[in-house]
């Protein structure tokens, strides 16, 4: 249930693996630290407290054997099926150390082994480790979240005015968009902000830059995304699905609600399934808390937005207040949006399987039930770096693959439609045009001869690429 293609391994020099498992691993553990401490640090039981004191070692620990290049060793079992699964492939692998082993088994080993310390626990079971910083960062993208409510309001209030009567060109241009609001949204995740700014995220959310940025899809398939939605909604179907197989919490969500909620207005889809993910993962992913949160914060704007942050009370900052017009524009996508919810248009269906270790080529034989619902949705799309990454196997294939073989069997004959809207921020890229990559490393810090394909770690670069499986 894999390809035979080689994956990438952390133990790649030319590869990110090795430049993630190095440099980027050991920060995002001493975030997770960091919070915990702090956590501790406030919290009034006795108990609770020693816990945390427990939980803040045994990070310390798991930090210092990925520098130290020590055995993975095997999950502790914490009552999920999915302990098994992570440690009958760490046998396979052959109890490999951290800097010499398959980088999507263990850097989704990573999150799971956190997630043990928390969930072994009495009074940290439920704590997410990186609410903090997924917080934190949504807040920082006001200027973009504000930006897109009044462009999404304008949007909707005209569909409503039109009543259906609307041009197809025109909808079809507004879709595109939508896609692409929702795509670089992609680029703004936790685990890259380890070297982003805040004002860097502030440029890449920005409208302007997203124009720019259409000169940096290297594959485009949305206007056939586009058609069959249009094809579904013109054979008159009642129920049309369309799912979304999230990434990240934050501006990310709130653009994935942004395209949600354009689908259902525009009645390119009459349901949208969003996916989340079941334990704290790769840093900024949605938990069906995050999404809460984010409907709280549109809720309560001002709460949300001016009351300072821990930081800004420390540095004795103040927030710029909202002006009226930002909190009515908030305040139409919150009834928007809760009202699509309340309808049962819009809702989260988790599903353990997310946070397997392996690539989703495996998916036809661990999780059938779930295929066999998505050939009832009209799209299925996934979001983001890490499910492309598991789309095509985290494999080293000629970036020349089409992307219909590199997604295996879950490619034509799935009977499903797959869409992945994935900014680049790994090795793997297929579907692209013959001497492409080539150009692309002969870009500025594109990797040169240097064997590394550096163009593509970035997030500058994207790639949206379509299976039609039905
Ligand atoms: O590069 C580090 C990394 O954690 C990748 O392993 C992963 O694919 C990516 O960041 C996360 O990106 P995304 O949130 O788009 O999946
Ligand atoms: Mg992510």
């Amino acid at each position: 249930y894999e390809t035979k293609t080689p994956a990438y391994s952390t133990g790649d020099a030319t590869s990110f693996a090795w430049t993630t498992a190095r440099k980027r691993w050991p920060v995002i553990i001493t975030q997770a630290i960091d919070d915990a401490y702090r956590s501790v640090s406030n919290c009034d039981d006795a108990e609770k407290c020693e816990e945390g004191k427990k939980i803040v070692a045994e990070l310390t620990k798991l930090k210092y054997e990925v520098q130290h290049d020590r055995p993975l060793t095997p999950i502790r079992d914490d009552g999920f099926p999915d302990v098994k699964i992570y440690n009958d492939e760490l046998e396979k692998l052959g109890n490999p150390t951290w800097l010499n082993v398959s980088w999507l088994y263990s850097e989704c080993y990573l999150f799971r082994r956190i997630s043990t310390s928390f969930s072994l626990s009495k009074h940290w079971k439920n704590y997410d480790v990186f609410a903090r910083q997924k917080n934190n960062t949504f807040r920082s993208s006001r200027p973009a979240v504000l930006e897109l409510a009044a462009r999404y309001r304008d949007i909707v209030t005209q569909l409503r005015e039109k009543k259906g009567e609307v041009d197809e060109e025109a909808e079809r241009i507004l879709f595109q968009e939508m896609c692409e609001v929702c795509l670089w949204g992609n680029a703004t995740d936790l685990s890259l902000l380890t070297s982003l700014t805040y004002e860097d995220i502030q440029k890449l959310q920005g409208s302007e830059a997203r124009k720019k940025a259409e000169a940096n899809i290297l594959v485009n398939d949305l206007p056939k995304a586009f058609d069959i939605l249009q094809a579904a909604k013109k054979a008159g179907k009642a129920e049309r699905r369309v799912d979304i197989v999230l990434d990240n919490a934050g501006f990310e969500l709130f653009v994935d609600l942004v395209l949600a909620g354009y689908l259902l207005s525009a009645r390119l889809a009459t349901t949208v399934v969003l996916h989340p993910k079941s334990i704290p993962w790769f840093v900024s992913d949605v938990l069906p808390s995050d999404f809460a949160s984010l409907l709280n914060a549109l809720a309560m704007p001002r709460e949300f937005y001016e009351t300072p942050s821990e930081d800004e009370k420390l540095q004795e900052k103040t927030p710029d207040p909202l002006s009226g017009k930002d909190v009515d524009d908030l305040d139409f996508l919150f009834r928007e949006w809760s009202g699509f919810h309340a309808e049962g248009q819009l809702f989260l269906r988790s599903n353990r399987c997310w946070t397997h270790p392996g690539s989703f080529w495996r998916l036809p034989h661990e999780e059938p039930e779930l295929l066999e619902d998505f050939e009832s949705s009209e799209l299925v799309v996934f979001k983001g770096d890490l499910n492309y990454r598991k789309l095509v196997g985290d494999a080293n294939w000629d970036p020349t693959t089409p992307f219909i073989i590199a997604i295996g069997p879950l490619g034509p004959s799935s009977g499903t439609n797959i869409l992945s809207l994935r900014t680049c921020k790994a090795d793997v890229v297929v579907g692209l045009k013959p001497g492409e990559d080539e150009k692309l490393r002969q870009t500025e810090d594109g990797g040169g001869d240097s064997g590394a394909r550096k163009w593509a770690w970035n997030g500058k670069w994207a790639v949206c690429s379509l299976s039609q499986g039905k």
